[in-house]
């Protein structure tokens, strides 16, 4: 049996985990694993390299990945599927594990339904795959980002500022939730909710007659602001998704202008999906990796393996296409009875 496995789309920390569980728990079966670098965009340009035991030796602390990422879409070009197939087959493949968010598994789905055995397994900082309770990289870019609001917060009040910290999380609002809720932050904005410029002006205006000198405001990058775009329709990616960013330096302005309150924006970005793998996040990703090289040895194909309930599972790949998990009803409420 020779694995081959890839990662695409935005990195997260926990890939290089599953990379090391999926050679390790192949080894044990007796399977070859190749490591197909560059995400899709390797089996189009065959840019593979053999992965052994000492490959990956010590990774599971290590953030980004070891097999590099890219957001290619072989489906964007018409020779792009065929290019694809054919390699495989030249690599001696007999299965591929894609690691990825929405957008790498409905490539694998695609493949999936031309022929090739493949099993998905879900990573994403943005937490928004449907059918998988959590995804790594989730956990380890939450901390990172309330750690970062706890400092934000002591210069905030040494200043008496106002401050507007944006995250990523595209347009799920999971990052801006749990770290607007972890940090105690005064007011959360998620893209799940309709954002109104002058209700969060009177919010503030409020807080600051009370009194209260300082707020921390954190916004989500896929909010909307009626009248202010906030994406970059210049820059699209290969499965049509424009950038984002953006939102925090408009409502800092806005805020300062009609509160009267000098008010900054920080953009936290990249800084949260860098770096080390929670220990959460170690687990989860090495559960995940176990679990697609079992799925290989139980032949169950055309699957995304998954957390639901704290019990490894699996859905079918083709369960997830065009669909993105959303906030729930709870933590949205949860929010609201913070908001302070
Ligand atoms: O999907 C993960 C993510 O980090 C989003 O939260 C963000 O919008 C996007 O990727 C950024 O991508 P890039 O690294 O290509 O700028």
């Amino acid at each position: 049996m020779k694995i081959g496995i890839l990662n695409g789309g935005g990195d997260c920390a926990g890939l290089n985990a599953v990379t090391r569980a999926v050679v390790r728990k192949s080894d044990e079966y007796g399977y070859e694993v190749v490591g197909i670098r560059h995400g899709w965009a390797g089996l189009i340009t065959l840019d593979a390299v053999p992965l052994t035991w000492n490959d990956v030796s010590h990774i599971i602390n290590l953030g980004g990945t070891i097999l590099h990422t890219t957001r290619t879409n072989p489906f964007k070009t018409k020779e792009g599927p065929d290019q694809v197939l054919r390699n495989f087959k030249q690599l001696g493949l007999d299965v591929l594990i894609a690691v990825g968010g929405e957008d790498t598994l409905s490539v694998g789905a695609k493949f999936s339904q031309l022929g090739l055995k493949v099993v998905g397994v879900p990573k994403t900082i943005d937490n928004d795959i449907v059918l998988a309770d959590v995804t790594f990289g989730f956990d380890s870019a939450v901390n990172v980002t309330v750690e970062a609001i706890d400092r934000i917060q002591t210069t905030a009040e040494s200043h008496d500022r106002i401050m507007v910290v944006e995250v990523m999380g595209r347009h799920a609002g999971w990052i801006a939730a749990y770290a607007g809720i972890a940090s105690g932050a005064n007011l959360t904005l998620v893209p799940e909710t309709p954002i109104d410029i002058s209700e969060i002006c009177n919010f503030l205006k409020k807080r600051h007659d009370a009194a209260r000198m300082t707020s921390i405001v954190v916004v989500g990058e896929g909010c909307n602001l009626k009248d202010y775009p906030t994406t970059d329709q210049s820059k699209i990616d290969d499965f049509g998704h424009a950038r984002l960013g953006g939102i925090g330096a408009i409502l800092a302005r806005e805020i300062e202008k009609r509160v009267g309150i000098e008010t900054r924006a920080v953009v936290l970005g990249h800084v949260v999906r860098g770096g080390s793998p929670s220990a959460y996040d170690r687990i989860l990703a090495t559960r995940l990796g176990v679990a697609a090289v079992d799925a290989i040895k139980n032949q169950t194909y055309g699957i995304m393996v998954c957390l639901r309930g704290n019990v490894m599972s699996h859905v079918q790949l083709t369960d997830i296409l065009g669909k993105m998990k959303n906030l729930d009803a709870e933590t949205i409420s949860l929010l609201n009875d913070f908001t302070e």
